[in-house]
C-alpha cells in the first residue's frame, strides 16, 4: 500500500471507531490535513446522524460545509466528545508533532475541548523520538526575530516559513535540527517565550486514541 492508501485506512478506521457513537445532538472537532480530508470524505454521508462540527482551519471548515455538515463556533459548542486529526510525527506515549499544514493552534484550542482525541496516521509518522519533523511554532509577527534567537539557545535551528499567514493572522518559524527528548517540558519551555502563540508540540494534551496505517492493517494503539 502507498502512504494514501494508507492514509484512506485509517481515515476508514476513524469512522469505524465512531459511528456507532453518533447521536443527533454529537458536534465532532475535526482536524486540519491531507488525513483529516479524507476523513472528512467520509463523514460526509453520515452528516444526517450528527449535529455538526468545529473545525480547526477554515480549509476544514469550508470541506465540512461542501459535504453539508454544519460548522459550529467551539465557543457555542463548549467540548466535542472526539477530536479526530493527523499528525506530522506521533510517539509511543501518543506525544506529536503537528502544524506542518499552519493550523497548529486551533488545533490545540479544539483537541483541548474533546474528550477524545483520535490520532490517525500512516506508518511513516511513528517515531521513537520525536524532532525529525521540523518542529512548527507559531509566532505574533513583531515577536519573530526574538522567538528565533531563543530558539536557537535551545538547540534549535529556526526557519521562517516564507510566505505563510496562519488563520489567526501570525507566522510560523520551523525548528530544524531539533530531536526533542522531553516532549512535556520542552511544550511547556517553547510556549514560555514571549511572541510564540503555541508550538506544535502535542505533548501535554497527547492523543487517546492512536490508529496507525500499516501494512498489515490499521493497528489500534489507546493509552
Ligand atoms: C496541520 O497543521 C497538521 O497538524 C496536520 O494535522 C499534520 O500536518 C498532518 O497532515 P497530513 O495528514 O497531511 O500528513
Amino acid at each position: 500500500m502507498n502512504q494514501d492508501e494508507l492514509k484512506a485506512a485509517v481515515a476508514d478506521a476513524a469512522i469505524k471507531e465512531i459511528a456507532s457513537q453518533l447521536e443527533k445532538d454529537t458536534v465532532l472537532g475535526i482536524g486540519t490535513g491531507s488525513t483529516a480530508n479524507l476523513f472528512i470524505d467520509r463523514l460526509g454521508p453520515l452528516r444526517d446522524r450528527f449535529k455538526g462540527a468545529v473545525a480547526s482551519s477554515k480549509a476544514s471548515a469550508e470541506r465540512l460545509e461542501r459535504l453539508g455538515i454544519e460548522v459550529f463556533e467551539l465557543n457555542d459548542v463548549g467540548t466535542v466528545p472526539f477530536y479526530i486529526d493527523g499528525a506530522d510525527e506521533v510517539n509511543a506515549h501518543l506525544h506529536m508533532i503537528k502544524g506542518g499544514g499552519a493550523a497548529l493552534t486551533r488545533e490545540k484550542i479544539v483537541a483541548a475541548c474533546a474528550k477524545r482525541f483520535i490520532c490517525i496516521a500512516d506508518g511513516s509518522k511513528y517515531v521513537s523520538q520525536l524532532g525529525n519533523f521540523p518542529l512548527p511554532v507559531e509566532v505574533i509577527p513583531m515577536a519573530r526575530s526574538y522567538v528565533a534567537r531563543e530558539l536557537v539557545v535551545l538547540g534549535a535551528e529556526p526557519v521562517y516559513r516564507q510566505g505563510v499567514v496562519t488563520d489567526n493572522g501570525n507566522q510560523i518559524i520551523d525548528c530544524f535540527e531539533f530531536m526533542i527528548a522531553d516532549p512535556v517540558a520542552m511544550e511547556a519551555r517553547i510556549n514560555a517565550i514571549v511572541g510564540v502563540v503555541t508550538n506544535g508540540l502535542f505533548a501535554a494534551r497527547g492523543a487517546d486514541v492512536l490508529l496507525l496505517g500499516k501494512e498489515d492493517g490499521v493497528e489500534r494503539i489507546a493509552l
